[in-house]
């Protein structure tokens, strides 16, 4: 296991897959003993230049089940290259806690505070990837589904940082991964060069398209999120012209496999890019979804620190 977790792309399936196994077997231990102390005298610094729930939460709790502690920074208290170089934070943190959670706008930055720390960095997004959610979006597929390979999983929307982490945690697990968004807002090509690299090892089938309908045909998973992500809020009205023929509705799920599942890492913008209908039915796995986030980071950490 390498000393950071910054993105699916650095670790090889088979990684992939015992982080997988060792967040299963965490959420059932939790959910029947409780989990042992293994984070015991550690502490995790949470960096945040955007606002969370889930990444917040989840981490904080995960620590806190694990015996170990969680210190929460804000955007306005650390000033990530702004007060003080990223360098420098990276060394002066490195001597008071055993790891960083960083979430931050350029994925540079995140590079940047691994680079210069002798600590575990986890990135906990940024403007290209969103590698923690793409370890829960795994788990949650292969609960419902189990580990099989081939499964057909559609993305449907803007070619965004979880669309990224998705199709490349797809390509590692030998999943077809097909994306359909609209002109203008495809996953960056740099992205999808390792993906293709990726896939020609795994056998996984990859596709770029425009139309939704055609993405969902045989879809074990319809997958969404956001029109707009943080830090683009200027583009707001521009995108909402654009992504309304990409909202998963009723209609769109009833094209798919009878037994898909619907995901979005959250926050949702109900009856957006997804209805009500879809979000609170019976293909809906949002919730359990954004469940896994815990025991997917326990996994993580737990390799991360070196205990298990
Ligand atoms: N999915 C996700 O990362 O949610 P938060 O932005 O609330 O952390
Ligand atoms: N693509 C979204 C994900 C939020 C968890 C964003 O970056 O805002």
């Amino acid at each position: 296991m390498k000393k950071d977790f910054l993105a699916v792309s650095d670790y090889t399936s088979q990684e992939i897959q015992e982080l997988l196994d060792l967040a299963i077997a965490l959420k059932k231990e939790y959910f029947a003993s409780g989990n042992p102390p293994l984070f015991k005298g550690k502490v995790l610094a949470m960096i945040f230049q955007k606002p969370s729930l889930r990444t917040r939460v989840s981490f904080d709790m995960a620590m806190r089940h694990m015996g170990g502690d969680a210190l929460y920074l804000s955007p306005a208290e650390i000033g990530l290259g702004k007060r003080e170089s990223i360098a420098d934070i990276a060394r002066v943190m490195s001597g008071y806690v055993h790891a960083m959670m960083a979430r931050v706008f350029d994925h540079a930055h995140v590079l940047e505070l691994a680079k210069w720390s002798s600590i575990p960095v986890v990135n906990g997004l940024s403007d290209y990837n969103h590698p923690c959610q793409a370890m829960a979006d795994a788990q949650t597929i292969q609960e419902e589904f189990g580990k099989a390979k081939g499964l057909n999983v559609a993305y449907v929307g803007d070619g965004n940082n979880v669309a990224v982490s998705l199709m490349h945690v797809s390509a590692k697990l030998g999943w077809n991964f097909t994306i359909a968004s609209p002109e203008g807002y495809d996953i960056k090509p740099q992205a999808v060069e390792i993906a293709r690299q990726i896939a020609a090892g795994t056998g996984s089938k990859l596709t770029f398209i425009r139309d939704p309908h055609e993405a969902v045909k045989g879809a074990n998973v319809i997958y969404t999120d956001t029109w707009t992500s943080m830090g683009q809020e200027e583009e707001t009205a521009r995108r909402e012209k654009v992504f309304p023929p990409y909202q998963v509705n009723a209609g769109l799920v009833g094209e798919a496999d009878k037994n898909v599942i619907v995901m979005h890492c959250l926050p949702a913008h109900r009856n957006q890019e997804l209805t009500d209908e879809v979000a609170d039915g019976p293909h809906s796995r949002i919730f359990p979804q954004a469940h896994n986030r815990l025991h997917a980071q326990k996994a993580i950490l737990a390799r991360l620190f070196g205990v298990a």
